[in-house]
């Protein structure tokens, strides 16, 4: 037994989940009139409500107990003060300087400085970009830009600008600067970059190669693969003075293979080790949101995760959004055996949230061993899934309803804007009939209800309620790691996949096998070749 499954708080919320296994959702809204508001906390342009959720004031009261065994408010105060907690790396988990507004953060190790260089830099090519002062190698202005990343380096800018596609900022817009067009290409197939440059003129074409490392082979392919194309479609036509690398910029912690790469360095702009992959559109990473909606647009989103820092770091635990939403799905994961969560936002431009969120939570803590290098014996992160509703209820809610799965839902709404009350009634809808569930004298029309979930209300879709949104889940997923005594911060798991690609490479092209290639490779790789 670990020293987490044998602590008091862990045995008393496993005694006090058999005391209230036959209890329904139901039965507790009957027995207090006031559970919609007292299950509830608000803040900023966020709404949380958890009165959906099958925990008694009692399994509250037990699972802050959990939080404080764990010493969540220390280890959130050992984070906020930059303190190495990302013990595998040896290294701090400093995303929150990223939108911070003091003059020095964290105490010991400032990197302001840095953070707001970087952010001057940002605000000066965006400003450039966004009103044509950006010029390509035969003189023309940038009307598209392609960001080449993969993982933290693509998921988040790719989930923000679809986001806030239609968010509209009048002080650019009044400047004279206007949208540009951004995507984004992220897997090594090629189909991926060729359909991404559909239609795309050279000239006014180009490329941020975001990666930390510099490292990662399909970003340097893809990267490889746009030059390419750029020459070719640069070729003959006469220069106003610069080649196809002026189209090119980067975003990484390693300038030198950057350089190496041929972008210049005043067009390479910094991240760094303190900040994690998938905690990083913060940073520069978030180029394509800004080049998209423009510097004051990004400053609102930051701002937006900064005022929820601040709650996190400073609101007691039960009226801590990240805290509960951590609590609850441990409650789940760890008292309930629910194996996966789902995420639905009924807003079709929050659509790529799921896929940011799986990186975020199954990256952070998909983990087997704790802090102390052994391995854990409770479940760690839950699969998390989920696609935008209402499409969604089309295709996989009738397992949420009938199947015999255990999902917890967190539904995303929003309350303000266009088109929004198909949305939320469907919202809606959908959490009241998981709760209630409906009797019926054929089995198989009878809905069995008591399915847990949580509605977060938007007040709009802007960039500082999605500021807000975004940081409360990655710190929920921090405060899930403090929990499971994990370190939610490296990703050792991905290496060997990667190392193992590296070398089939030669052998899928005709060379020898690795000596390791196991039998089942071997016969795969063999039977491609034949199928060629
Ligand atoms: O392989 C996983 C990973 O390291 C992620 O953590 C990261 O976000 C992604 O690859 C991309 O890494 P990079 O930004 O260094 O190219």
């Amino acid at each position: 037994m670990s020293k987490l499954t044998d602590s008091p708080a862990w045995r008393a919320l496993a005694a006090h989940r058999g005391e209230i296994a036959a209890s329904r959702i139901t039965d507790l809204f009957a027995s207090d009139p006031r559970r919609a508001t007292r299950c509830s906390v608000e803040f900023g342009e966020l709404f949380l409500d958890y009165s959906r959720h099958l925990v008694t004031p009692e399994t509250l009261r037990r699972l802050i107990a959990l939080a404080e065994q764990a010493d969540v408010s220390g280890w959130i105060r050992r984070m906020f003060a930059g303190e190495p907690i990302n013990h595998t790396e040896n290294r701090p988990a400093l995303h929150m300087a990223l939108r911070s507004d003091r003059g020095s953060f964290p105490e010991n190790a400032d990197v302001m400085p840095q953070v707001r260089e970087a952010l001057a830099r940002m605000r000066s090519m965006v400003g450039q970009a966004r009103s044509g002062g950006l010029r390509g190698a035969t003189g023309k202005p940038v009307q598209c830009v392609v960001n080449l990343g993969i993982g933290g380096s693509d998921l988040g800018p790719r989930m923000a600008c679809r986001a806030l596609r239609a968010y509209d900022d009048a002080r650019s817009r009044s400047r004279g600067e206007r949208r540009l067009d951004v995507r984004f290409v992220a897997n090594v197939d090629p189909r991926d970059l060729d359909a991404a440059l559909e239609g795309l003129d050279p000239q006014t074409t180009f490329f941020i190669v975001a990666s930390k490392t510099f490292t990662t082979a399909e970003t340097l392919d893809n990267a490889r693969r746009a030059r390419s194309w750029l020459e070719a479609g640069l070729q003959g036509r006469p220069s106003a003075g610069a080649d196809a690398g002026s189209h090119f910029f980067a975003v990484t912690a390693s300038p030198a293979r950057a350089e190496q790469f041929g972008i210049p360095t005043e067009r390479i702009f910094p991240i760094w080790d303190w900040v994690g992959g998938r905690f990083s559109l913060w940073s520069a990473v978030g180029l394509p949101i800004a080049l998209s909606i423009g510097m004051e647009g990004f400053d609102a989103l930051l701002e937006g995760a900064r005022d929820m820092d601040a709650h996190f770091h400073t609101a007691p635990l039960e009226r801590n959004m990240p805290v509960i939403l951590a609590l609850l799905s441990t409650w789940y994961v760890n008292f309930a055996a629910a194996q996966t969560h789902a995420v639905i936002p009924y807003a079709e431009d929050l659509g790529d949230l799921p896929a940011y969120l799986q990186q975020l939570e199954m990256e952070s803590n998909g983990k087997r061993v704790d802090r102390d290098g052994r391995e854990v014996d409770y479940a760690t992160a839950p699969v998390i899934w989920g696609a935008s509703g209402t499409p969604s209820q089309h295709s996989f809610h009738q397992l949420l309803h009938q199947g015999t799965h255990l999902v917890p839902v967190d539904f995303i709404l929003v309350a303000g804007g266009r088109g929004r009350d198909m949305l939320a009634t469907n919202a809606l809808a959908q959490a009241a009939a998981l709760t209630r569930g409906s009797a019926s004298p054929e089995a198989y029309r009878a809905l069995p209800g008591n399915r847990p979930s949580s509605t977060i209300i938007l007040e709009r879709l802007s960039p500082e309620a999605l500021g807000q949104l975004l940081a409360m889940y990655e710190h929920k997923v921090f405060v899930q790691g403090v929990i499971w005594n994990i370190n939610s911060f490296d990703q050792w798991g991905v290496e060997l996949g990667k190392t193992l690609a590296r070398a089939l490479l030669p052998a899928l092209q005709g060379e020898a096998f690795p000596a390791d290639a196991d039998p089942a490779t071997r016969a795969l790789v063999e039977r491609i070749r034949r199928m060629r």
